[in-house]
């Protein structure tokens, strides 16, 4: 198998690392990729929404698989760009048609798709400029904390939760009238506010079959406790202690299987990752998001613990005999810590030189760094994370945390509480 995978950041890196470990994958292509990709195959200059740049350069090295690994591809139609191309069509892609990544592309599409299917998911409604003045009522009498979510992709921004009406009736005006998230916030999500723990569960599916890939944890905001600003994502664990067998049976029934039948009733073709993002209202799942890829950094927890061939679950994915395969996780849990720029998430500075050990027990992902001259350099918000494995996940963080230590860049800032709630 020849292999393009797309996308530059920590989670391309995990899957490029798990990529090649296949006997099946005869060559590995990442673009852009980063220089941690380039340790595991070859980086190749192409922008990711450059289908026909793309589709060239398949052509020209006989890539057999594509796999794309951030959102803006495939809501902008990488999928049906290659398979309704006749000369692209025999080139596996993995991920989902452009109609079913909607689920990420569009919250009113992902909200109305969870009422029609009767998966749980927060109490809604949807408003733009032509009943923007409903919404402000609607507002106005909302129960407190109330959620606004931009429709459309917003660079993981989009979602607002505010304290108080006017504090809502004023974010409402910013998105729909001044446009604050552009176009994305054309359409706003009204939703009430759950509490519980959060988790994610990853589904690798054939449109038809499924596999349920190990659970993780990511920890969004930058302050350790879980304060400050939202950022990427500083950190993730998995498995995660709570999801237990009854746990995992309601996620299944209540929310994995009416996806997936939800998208064959509605002619959905989706191959290819689904990351459901859930609350755990007291012993209830309910649905915060689906996205349409992997999580990062859950992806630099996720693939260290799967054992399966991920190049044949892809081909049995793209062939659609998902069920003929078995998918095996690893007993050990996995930790990892982001290490970030000073700054990040708000203004921050790159081109810090870095430092790493010359042998580690942990895996060292590469998200925003870049070689000038040699070199290897800060090149973004998250510059890496930093992975380990271990049956106790106390001791995974504790690896995790050493290697840490003797990574070296100006300005290098991660929390210190990863798993926290869990050792
Ligand atoms: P999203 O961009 O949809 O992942 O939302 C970002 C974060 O906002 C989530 O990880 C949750 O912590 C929070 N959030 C989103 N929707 C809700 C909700 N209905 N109730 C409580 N928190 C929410
Ligand atoms: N870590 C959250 C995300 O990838 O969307």
């Amino acid at each position: 198998m020849r292999i393009l995978l797309l996308g530059s950041g920590g989670r391309e890196h995990a899957l490029a690392r798990k990529l090649i470990q296949s006997p099946l994958c005869e060559s590995l292509f990442i673009a852009p990729g980063n220089p941690g990709t380039a340790q595991c195959g070859t980086n190749v200059a192409l922008s990711l929404t450059d289908f026909e740049s793309i589709a060239t350069f398949c052509l020209d090295h006989q890539i057999h698989q594509l796999v794309v690994g951030p959102e803006e591809p495939l809501v902008k139609g990488i999928y049906n760009y290659f398979t309704e191309t006749p000369s692209l069509s025999h080139i596996q892609v993995i991920g989902p048609s452009q109609e079913a990544a909607q689920l990420e592309g569009s919250k009113a599409f992902a909200k109305r798709f969870m009422q029609d299917h009767g998966i749980p998911t927060a109490a809604y409604r949807s408003f733009n400029a032509t009943n923007f003045e409903d919404g402000m009522i609607y507002l106005a009498q909302h129960t407190l904390p109330i959620v606004l979510k931009a429709d459309g992709l917003a660079a993981g921004k989009g979602v607002v939760i505010c304290q108080t009406h006017e504090e809502a009736q004023s974010e409402f005006k910013a998105m729909i009238q001044e446009q604050k998230f552009g176009n994305a916030s054309a359409n706003v999500v009204v939703e009430e506010f759950l509490t519980g723990i959060e988790c994610s569960f990853f589904v690798l599916s054939d449109g038809e079959h499924y596999h349920l890939l190990p659970s993780a944890k990511d920890y969004k905001r930058i302050g350790e406790g879980d304060t400050g600003l939202n950022t990427g994502g500083m950190g993730a664990i998995s498995p995660v202690p709570f999801v237990d067998e009854v746990f995992t049976q309601k996620v299944t029934e209540r929310i994995i299987l009416p996806t997936i039948h939800g998208l064959q009733k509605e002619n959905l073709i989706y191959k290819g990752f689904i990351f459901i993002g859930l609350i755990k209202v007291n012993e209830d799942p309910y649905v915060i998001e689906y996205n349409c890829r992997m999580g990062d950094p859950e992806t630099e927890v996720v693939m260290p613990r799967l054992e399966s061939d991920l190049v044949d679950l892809f081909q049995h994915v793209s062939q659609g005999t998902l069920h003929q395969t078995t998918c095996i996780h690893r007993e050990e849990a996995a930790a990892t810590v982001v290490l970030v720029s000073q700054g990040y998430p708000e203004a921050y500075e790159k081109n810090k030189v870095i430092s790493l050990p010359s042998s580690s027990e942990s895996i060292i992902f590469h998200a925003g760094t870049q070689e000038i001259q040699g070199e290897l350099v800060s090149a973004g918000g998250r510059v890496m994370a930093v992975t380990s494995l271990h049956k106790e996940l106390k001791h995974a963080l504790k690896m995790s945390y050493q290697t840490i230590d003797q990574i070296h860049f100006e300005g290098k800032n991660f929390r210190r509480d990863i798993g926290y709630e869990f050792v």
